[in-house]
């Protein structure tokens, strides 16, 4: 058949021309793109490719294992994408796809990626991470590899892992995923511990599972731990609880506390997830219903503002009274949750806190209430307490209906992260975590350089970091900015100007 190489093809040196030439006969070959099984040569093509672009040794595969290779997805023909190099990418198998999508929107992790290939900083170093593992977290990781490390990562969440992402990561060099969607809490907790075993450097965490992990059950592996970087605000709340304790044992970077990350990625990134995903599950209008946000905090602002714009009549329920008076000032119902029960049409918990919605408001829900969570734990809402005494519960893909005297409960994603839980969760915008995942990368490169010298403690992002990935991002952007002028900077910094 036209798309199936000779054994010779697997023979020639592993030289690029020869992989590049290799593509393009391939994608020569009479009606190529219709024809499925030319999707293994191609998308390990390309595999083999990258790799060997970054340096790393000839394939380990052999003919007889890539036939086994399962599922591939066609693209859209070639002539399609005018003057792109569409071609390159179709054919690939659905992980590599989704990450190869992600890629083409993250410039910011690809100029920090050319950097890393160049300089190679985490050379000899072992990086462990335990993140949602779905594509744009594949892109981080391939950019830690570029640099030269070792990668060994698992969830965060037993419901965030993207298979084929999982899958896909597993067939580049340097990088080892244990992520399964759907595993128990055995597996989940099994899966980093394999991480653990590789005895990290370097921690990346969302959620602090993996240090709470080496602090409790694994503390044999403090040893080889120069640091960490944490991702979200729990994981945050989590370690300066430690710190505040005397037991954290090594310096942990609060990504999730800088600007670059919290004034987008929380605020936009949770905003926009949570409802795409509650709409694409539920499939019903937002417009008109009567929206009840719990917490008012980045994550909660986000979603409130995004819901308004969307045409809800937006509640929001606080404990902190400045948040509260904030949430008033820009427009919002604010009320308890005890009033906000029997009005909402539409809940999401944005707290970071445990029992927001609880056995006290289940019973006062209107009937077809819908609520979901957008905060890292399932913790929010209370749906032990509702599956132990419902009448009946009825499971839709992403949906679960508690039957509670006589009315109709939904429970999205059963009470995880709404915007990465339910089956068609994609989590934040690709553009979004570009940025975050930026400061991850430049932070667990500031951890590599200078972890050693740092005290045990949780540590802000370093300024300049943040500004270089603002900087990245607008160059990418191609939008300038003004330059204070010497005039300028003196004023700034004086104290004897006044009237
Ligand atoms: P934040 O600390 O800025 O806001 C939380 C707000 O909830 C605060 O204003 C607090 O006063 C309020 N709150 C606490 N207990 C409450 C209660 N019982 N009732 C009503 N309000 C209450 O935190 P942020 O950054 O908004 O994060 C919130 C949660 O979302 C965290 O668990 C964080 O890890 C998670 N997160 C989730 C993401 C996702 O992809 N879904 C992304 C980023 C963060």
């Amino acid at each position: 058949m036209a798309c199936h190489p000779g054994a010779g093809y697997w023979g020639v040196n592993g030289e690029l021309p020869w992989i590049e030439n290799t593509i393009a006969r391939s994608l020569s070959w009479p009606g190529s793109y219709h024809n499925a099984s030319c999707g293994w040569v191609i998308s390990n093509l390309l595999v083999i490719y990258e790799k060997q672009a970054r340096g790393f040794p000839k394939p380990r595969y052999t003919h007889g294992a890539l036939h086994h290779e399962r599922r591939y997805q066609l693209q859209t023909k070639p002539e399609e994408y005018p003057g792109r190099k569409a071609d390159l990418v179709y054919c690939m198998k659905s992980g590599d796809l989704k990450i190869a999508w992600a890629k083409q929107y993250m410039p910011v992790l690809s100029s920090i990626r050319r950097r890393f290939d160049e300089e190679m900083p985490f050379a000899g170093m072992t990086i462990g991470m335990a993140l949602h593992v779905e594509a744009k977290t594949a892109v981080l990781v391939e950019t830690l590899a570029a640099g030269g490390a070792e990668v060994y990562i698992t969830g965060c969440n037993p419901l965030s892992t993207q298979d084929d992402v999982s899958e896909a990561l597993n067939t580049r060099e340097g990088i080892h995923s244990y992520a399964r969607r759907g595993a128990g809490v055995e597996e989940y907790y099994a899966a980093i511990d394999r991480v653990l075993d590789a005895h990290p450097a370097i921690t990346i965490d969302d959620g602090m599972d993996l240090i709470y992990r080496v602090h409790t059950q694994r503390r044999e592996v403090l040893d080889s731990i120069i640091g960490g970087c944490e991702e979200t605000t729990t994981g945050v709340h989590r370690l300066r609880a430690m710190a505040r304790e005397g037991v954290l044992a090594f310096p942990v970077i609060a990504v999730n506390d800088t600007p670059m990350k919290h004034y987008f990625d929380n605020v936009h990134g949770t905003g926009e997830s949570s409802l795409a995903s509650i709409m694409i599950t539920t499939n019903v209008l937002i417009a008109g219903r009567r929206f009840v946000v719990a917490g008012y905090g980045f994550c909660g602002r986000g979603l409130a503002q995004k819901a308004r714009s969307l045409g809800a009549r937006v509640i929001v329920t606080e404990v902190d009274p400045r948040r509260a008076l904030q949430a008033h000032m820009d427009g919002f119902d604010v009320m308890t949750m005890d009033q906000a029960a029997p009005l909402g049409d539409i809940f999401v918990t944005t707290t970071g806190n445990t029992g927001v919605i609880t056995e006290r408001h289940f019973p006062n829900l209107k009937d077809g209430a819908i609520l979901a969570n957008a905060g890292h734990f399932d913790v929010e809402i209370d749906v032990e307490w509702l599956a132990a005494r419902a009448d009946s519960i009825t499971h839709r893909d992403g949906i679960d209906t508690y039957l509670l005297g006589g009315k109709a409960i939904h429970i999205l994603a059963e009470g995880r992260l709404v915007n990465l839980a339910t089956p068609k969760g994609m989590g934040h915008p690709i553009e979004v975590m570009d940025l975050s995942f930026a400061v991850q990368a430049l932070s667990a490169e500031f951890i590599a350089e200078h972890g050693r010298q740092l005290a045990p403690g949780v540590h802000d992002v370093p300024s300049a970091i943040d500004e270089e990935v603002a900087r990245l991002k607008l160059a990418a952007l191609d939008l300038s900015i003004d330059r204070l002028t010497p005039e300028q900077e003196a004023y700034m910094s004086s104290w004897t100007i006044g009237t």
